[in-house]
Parts: C-alpha cells; structure tokens; sequence
C-alpha cells in the first residue's frame, strides 16, 4: 500500500497577481478547470493499491484544502495543518510522523542508550511507503507517470531513498539536479545517485546540461517513512526534534492534524532537497518521461500552453494586434495588445501584471514590496 503525501503549503508568489497568500497557485484551476491541487490527486487514480492522500497545508487554507476535496467526491487520509511554512523537510518529517501513527517522542535515546530512529524501534511498529508529491506540477503522460512510480516501489521498499529525473532542457536554476549515468531511453531501472546539487547558479548548471549526466530532480520521492526519519535525524535532527514535539499533541478536527504552533514555529525552515537529499549515500533516480513540468512563473505557463501561430497563448478574453510570444490571462476585462512581444500579461480583480517573459521570476520581488509596504 503505497500513501501519496501531497505538499501544498507554497505560497506560490511568482504567479501574482492570480496567486495570493490566501489563494496561493496550488488552489487555482491553471491549467484546466481543476486546480493544481486536484488534478494532482486526480493523477493517481488507476494506480493499484494506492491509498487516500495525506495532504500537508498552512492552516490558513484549511477550508479551501477541504472544499476541493469535496468538489472531486474524495476524502483525505488527514490533512496536516501547519501553523506557518517551513518548508519541506518538516512538512515530509509531519507526514513520516503521521504515517507511523506516531505518539511518543522516539529520537530520545532507548534503554540501550541509542537513539531509537537508527535502532529500529519506528520500523518495528510497521512501516509506510510515502510517495511525496508537490502541488504544482503539471504531467501531461499519466500513464508514463504511473509506470515510473511502479518501477520505483521494489527500491524504496529496500529503504532507497527514489527522486524521478527528468532530462533537461536549458540551464534552468531554480531544480535541482542529480547527477548519475545515462540509461537507454525508456528504461525504468533505478540508478544510484552521484550526486544531488539543489539549485546551482547559472554557471554550474550550464556545465551539468552540457556534460549530460545530469537529470532535474522532478520534485516527487518515494521512500519509507521510517527511512527518510532515519537519514533527517542524521543529518538535521533539529528538524525531526521539533516536529516530533509539533505533532506529539494531536487536536483531533474532522480529518484535521494540529500542531503545537510553538514547537513549529522553532523548527528550522529548509527543504527536503538540501536537508536530506544533498546528504544522503542512498538515493537513486527513476528517469521520468512524462511531459513533466513545475508550473512555477507565468512562462512556464506559457511554455505549456496551446499556442497560436504566432506564439501566443491566451486564456480569456483578449485581442491581438501585431503580438508575439505573448502569454495573456484575463479575468473580466477585454486584454488589447498592440505591436508587443515576449510579454506576460495577467489581469486579475484588483491588479494587472506586465513583465517581460524572460524575467518573470521576479515578479516575487514585487508581491515582497507589496507585504512590505503594505
Ligand atoms: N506543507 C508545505 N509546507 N508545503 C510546502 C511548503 C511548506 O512550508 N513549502 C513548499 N511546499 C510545497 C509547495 O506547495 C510545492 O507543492 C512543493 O512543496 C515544492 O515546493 P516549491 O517551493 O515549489 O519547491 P521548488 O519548486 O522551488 O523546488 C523543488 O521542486 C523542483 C521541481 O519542481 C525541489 O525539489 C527542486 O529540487 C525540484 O527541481
Ligand atoms: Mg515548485
């Protein structure tokens, strides 16, 4: 039985002026009518023994998080309510700890004087196979996906830790990238990471895309609960330390987790990438070939969408006049554009958006000003 673990805390803020901290990306229908969060649940069915997903959201959310659930007819296993995000290592760390049913504090060392993660005590209660997956992504293949996530089953069941690569593009810096040795196209054999560099700067990510050893870490893992417990507290037991203490107080709500919103707060924020995959001597890669990509700036949007023969993609209502390249998404108003090109073009309630499209991951730097300006 294999348990999806949805992460959908992001606040996704490259895709202002849709995307807000109260209805970040995951919650928005961007792609189809479905929101990101649904279509990834939705993405799971047909695959045999599959449970329900344990979805791991910012408290604030709670009621949008339920409200999709009861749109698509489906239940959650529980939903884990962060108090404030941070980041994926303990997100994955509350689900681990959830999955084991975890009651009792377990990294105090037992009476052997060990402590008891590495010494088996979590495993001897029973295990759990965490497929963990991201809110964001768009899989155009299902049945490709649905393959690679069977083939990585046997070795994460043997205590591997399993990304899913993709073959890159472009020197893209916001993935992470694993380094390991090519296989045949198609084969689905897991094979050993090298190495795994989360988020390199332009120069070195121009260097791993040009050697071709290198895939982009897709963002999904699979593992058992227990083993990626075991390899955080090797290497970040602050991070297990403070959600264990989060998560040891359940308040049963509905299917809602609770924290202890003091001991969250004193966890440390880090991602799952640098915490334990950048570390770990156990990790191996399934290639994915899926037409996998991260919805994660209004390019990638653009990227993925239907276009005209002059590049443009358009959602709403909008006339084009001498445009290229240009992806365009309007709400209520009628979007003109005139003798443009290579641009963003989002108009929502109360703001419009205008960025070149080559610099849209900088859009966050305007949703920063506005939280501080006000
Ligand atoms: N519950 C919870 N709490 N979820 C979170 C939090 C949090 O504090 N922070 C992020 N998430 C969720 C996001 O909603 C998203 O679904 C997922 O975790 C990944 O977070 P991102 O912030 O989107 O990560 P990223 O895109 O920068 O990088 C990751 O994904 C890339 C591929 O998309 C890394 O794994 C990279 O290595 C990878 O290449
Ligand atoms: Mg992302």
């Amino acid at each position: 039985n294999l348990l999806p673990v949805i992460m959908s805390g992001g606040s996704g803020s490259r895709l202002w002026p849709q995307s807000r901290s109260l209805y970040p990306k995951q919650f928005l229908p961007l792609v189809n009518e479905r929101s990101m969060l649904q279509n990834t649940i939705a993405r799971l069915d047909g695959l045999a023994d599959i449970g329900k997903p344990l979805l791991i959201a910012n408290e604030d959310h709670r009621f949008l998080v339920a409200e999709q659930l009861r749109q698509m007819g489906r239940e959650a296993e529980a939903i884990i309510l962060e108090p404030v995000g941070r980041n994926t290592a303990p997100a994955v760390a509350l689900a681990a700890l959830k999955a084991l049913n975890h009651k009792e504090p377990v990294n105090v060392p037992d009476n052997t004087g060990t402590s008891a993660i590495p010494g088996g005590r979590i495993k001897a209660q029973g295990d759990a196979l965490l497929l963990v997956l991201a809110a964001d992504h768009v899989i155009q293949d299902e049945a490709a996906f649905h393959r690679a996530i069977e083939a990585a089953m046997p070795a994460a069941r043997d205590g591997k830790l399993v990304t899913f690569g993709i073959v890159p593009t472009h020197p893209e810096t916001g993935y992470g990238y694993i380094k390991s040795c090519k296989t045949p196209e198609g084969a689905l054999t897991p094979l050993p990471v090298e190495q795994f560099v989360e988020k390199p700067d332009r120069a070195t990510a121009e260097q791993y895309l040009a050697s071709g050893n290198y895939f982009w870490n897709s963002g999904m893992f699979m593992f058992n609960a227990s083993r990626y417990l075991e390899e955080l507290w090797q290497f970040r037991p602050d991070i297990l330390t403070a959600c264990e203490q989060a998560i040891a107080v359940e308040h049963p709500d509905m299917d809602f987790v609770r924290l202890n919103e003091a001991a969250f707060k004193a966890c440390p924020d880090d991602s799952i990438d640098y915490a334990v995959m950048e570390k770990t001597q156990d990790a191996v890669v399934i290639p994915l070939d899926a037409g996998w990509s991260d919805v994660g700036s209004w390019s990638s949007l653009w990227d993925i969408a239907e276009k005209d023969a002059q590049g443009n993609a358009v959602q709403g209502d909008a006339m084009l006049h001498d445009t290229r390249n240009t992806y365009i998404r309007s709400e209520k108003k009628l979007v003109a554009t005139v003798g443009v090109e290579d641009l963003v073009i989002t108009e929502s309630d109360d703001a419009i958006l205008i960025a070149s499209k080559d610099r849209v991951q900088d859009v966050k730097k305007i949703v920063e000003r506005i939280k501080a300006e006000g």
